[in-house]
């Protein structure tokens, strides 16, 4: 089974995480990795932490020459801000974040310790996971992409394939809206929310399963995408508008191809019955705005219980596009888990070959 760990702090000394379950002899691509954070970090609508952060993973174990050996692979980024134990107790709650959820759960009133690891610093190693996992997905000749296709109210409706690897991850044809409705909002001290999507194109059908429940693809994918932080709800396909069509216009229909029988007019996201069915797996989030606002937000100061003014330490104006590129990288590692789930052999060569004769033998059905 292909799993992960995550561990760390905002301001400790590093983040880590321990990978297991991947075939001898993988091929690991930290170069890969390590362009995946640089834009994860370089999105515009990032505070200035971001340009001193310039993450890089390193690998502690696991790998040699380049391939996995069979042990679990340890990834570790070391923060480059890294003084967790001189930073102020926080005792004013920010609406929004985990901060007075986590006081009253672990019954503490300083919500720094929680803050701390509750933050979306960490989803930069989960980030690299999931990269390491989309540059094996490659291998096998399936690929990933994101777009930000909703910044605040502005919204796009394009191709997703009309990028052109952008500092905001989006069509080209909305780049300068997208960026001037951000940068409106960074001058008024307040922040902004959106929607990405994240498309995969030639996963084989028949990936997946129907039973038991918690297996079934379109809920493992669901349950990746709404951990990210910010994410508020989740769509497969056109779910949203399949939901007020008729049943006769919803589902579109089969026909014979040299890829055996295939779905057109496909609005289903590419799942359906919890397992691929072929065309390319389709997926949406929708972000809340980031709540730590530069223009001050009311709370109240737990120890006194009076009224107080939150505290703004540096933050985020808009992170759709980084929540765009986090949920590529998330997303490849579960479907690469599926794939494993299925087809897994010790020997990644022999994986490989397993894979495609999977692929192949479902192309003559
Ligand atoms: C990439 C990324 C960066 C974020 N940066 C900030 C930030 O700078 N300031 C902030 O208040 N929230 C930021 N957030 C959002 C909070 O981490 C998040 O809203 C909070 O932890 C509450 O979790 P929830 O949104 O899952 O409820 C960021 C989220 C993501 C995904």
């Amino acid at each position: 089974m292909l799993r992960y760990t995550s561990a760390g702090e905002s301001h400790g000394d590093s983040l880590i995480a321990i990978i297991e379950g991947l075939p001898y002899k993988t091929p690991i691509n930290t170069d890969f990795i390590n362009k995946r954070l640089n834009q994860r970090n370089m999105m515009f609508g990032r505070s200035a932490r971001m340009k001193i952060e310039n993450d890089k993973v390193e690998i502690l174990s696991g790998v040699r020459n380049n391939h996995s050996i069979g042990s679990p692979i340890t990834l570790q980024i070391k923060n480059k801000v890294n003084n967790m134990n001189e930073l102020n107790p926080q005792i004013v709650p920010r609406p929004g974040h985990a901060d007075l959820p986590a006081m009253k759960k672990y019954k503490n009133l300083d919500a720094r310790d929680f803050s701390e690891f509750a933050s979306a610093r960490l989803t930069a190693i989960r980030t690299s996971a999931g990269a390491l996992a989309e540059s094996i997905l490659n291998i096998l000749g399936i690929t990933a992409l994101s777009s930000a296709v909703q910044i605040g109210e502005r919204t796009c409706n394009h191709q997703i394939e009309n990028h052109d690897g952008n500092d905001l991850n989006c069509c080209k044809l909305c780049h300068e809206q997208f960026k001037s409705s951000i940068s409106r909002v960074m001058e008024e001290g307040d922040t902004l929310g959106g929607a990405f999507i994240v498309c995969f194109k030639n996963v084989p059908a028949g990936i997946g399963t129907i039973t038991p429940w918690e297996e079934r693809l379109n809920a493992k994918l669901f349950r990746v995408l709404s951990s990210i932080q910010t994410v508020r709800a989740v769509e497969l396909g056109s779910g949203i508008n399949q939901s007020g069509l008729k049943g006769s216009q919803a589902h579109g229909s089969y026909e014979s191809s040299e890829r055996g029988t295939i779905k057109t007019g496909d609005i289903s996201g590419g799942i359906e019955g919890g397992i691929t069915n072929g065309s390319d797996i389709i997926l949406k989030a929708y972000c809340k705005p980031i709540a730590t606002l530069r223009k001050g937000y009311k709370s109240v100061d737990v120890t006194t219980k009076q009224e107080s003014q939150g505290v703004y330490e540096r933050s985020d104006t808009c992170t759709v596009s980084s929540c765009s590129l986090i949920a590529q990288s998330l997303l490849s590692f579960e479907i690469l888990a599926s794939i494993l789930n299925q087809l897994y052999m010790d020997n990644f060569d022999d994986f490989k070959g397993n894979f495609e004769r999977f692929r192949w033998e479902r192309q003559q059905i």
